[in-house]
């Protein structure tokens, strides 16, 4: 079984997307490929203002837009015992990164990465934007970017694991 844990700020945006995007991508890629590893994907926030509630409802509504349901599922904060059970812990962006080193042993500092450093498509940023603040727009531009890192982390794991 493999690990996955996508981390943002809140839980309510981008994080919860990229767990229901990659969960998409996953499922239509076992259901051609029987008998293919397991994978556990999970989300969490590394601040706890949103725990227990479900997505944004502009992240809900941009994902039923393209085929994810992501109504399901609810904002928990980010644990010290994250870092000891998951394999790959994926930060929206570098202040969140930043927020995990500083709360990761050091013997687990490899399971951080940044998750844009998976995509193919860089669209010219390191971080997926943070939509809170902004409107549908933003919700729809960082889905897309969501989107493409996902697909990116998906292939490097087809070539390292052999999915
Ligand atoms: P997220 O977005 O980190 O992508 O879930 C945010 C959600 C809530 C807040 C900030 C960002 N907030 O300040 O409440």
């Amino acid at each position: 079984m493999i690990k996955i844990l996508f981390v943002c700020l809140g839980n309510i945006c981008r994080s919860p997307s990229a767990e229901g995007v990659f969960r998409y991508q996953t499922n239509k890629l076992q259901n051609k490929n029987a008998g293919s590893q397991n994978l556990y994907i999970d989300s969490a926030g590394t601040a706890g203002f949103h725990v227990s509630s479900p997505p944004d409802k502009r992240a809900q509504i941009t994902a039923l837009k393209y085929g994810v349901n992501i109504s399901n599922l609810r904002a928990r904060k980010l644990s010290s015992i994250d870092f000891e059970n998951f394999d790959y812990l994926l930060a929206m962006d570098n202040s969140n990164l930043e927020v995990m080193k500083n709360n990761c042993p050091l013997n687990n500092q490899n399971k951080l990465h940044l998750f844009m450093s998976f995509s193919e498509n860089n669209f010219g940023v390191t971080d997926v934007p943070d939509p809170y603040y902004g409107d549908i727009e933003d919700f729809e531009k960082s889905y897309k970017i969501i989107t493409s890192a996902s697909y990116g982390f998906l292939k490097f794991l087809i070539n390292k694991y052999n999915l």
